[in-house]
């Protein structure tokens, strides 16, 4: 099954936005199979953003993401990569379609509220910056709940 890798990135958690944002990812029945709040170091922003090192919005980029905790998440799903770059929405959330989340929720291109994997190999990639093996889980969200 394909993975992607999410941010909930600093402006999301200042606007208190991560319970919605969550809550489109379930509603879609993309399945949560890694969940936690970390502080993006320059280290780790380094890795994440190595495409963008050499790029003129790189500084201002890496003071962002490193302002605040963030959310990591990575989500399961058939073609899941491509459906939640769908509801993410263009980078420029005064471009993005309306629906997305960036249309419906933010107006910049910095803060566009969450980060969300390119491509399949990007989403491997970045899951590994940020998830240890055993932070994913394998489970049946149907299985058999045990009663008092
Ligand atoms: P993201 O999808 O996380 O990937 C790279 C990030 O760089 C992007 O979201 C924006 O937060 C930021 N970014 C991209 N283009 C620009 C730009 N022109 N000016 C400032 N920030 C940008």
């Amino acid at each position: 099954m394909e993975r992607t890798l999410i941010i909930l990135k600093p402006d999301t958690i200042q606007r208190k936005l991560i319970g919605r944002i969550i809550q489109r990812f379930e509603d879609k029945g993309l399945k949560i199979v890694g969940m936690k709040m970390i502080w993006i170091n320059k280290e780790l922003a380094y890795k994440h953003y190595e495409a963008h090192i050499n790029k003129p919005f790189f500084n201002s980029l890496l003071e962002f993401i490193t302002s605040l905790p963030v959310v990591v998440m990575v989500l399961e799903g058939p073609s899941v990569v491509e459906q939640v770059r769908k509801m993410v929405g263009n980078t420029d959330c005064k471009k993005a379609d309306v629906g997305t989340i960036r249309f419906d929720f933010g107006l910049s291109i910095q803060n566009n509220l969450i980060h969300a994997s390119e491509s399949i190999q990007d989403a491997e990639r970045e899951i590994k910056i940020f998830f240890k093996e055993e932070e994913i889980f394998s489970y049946d969200p149907n299985r058999y709940l045990p009663s008092e």
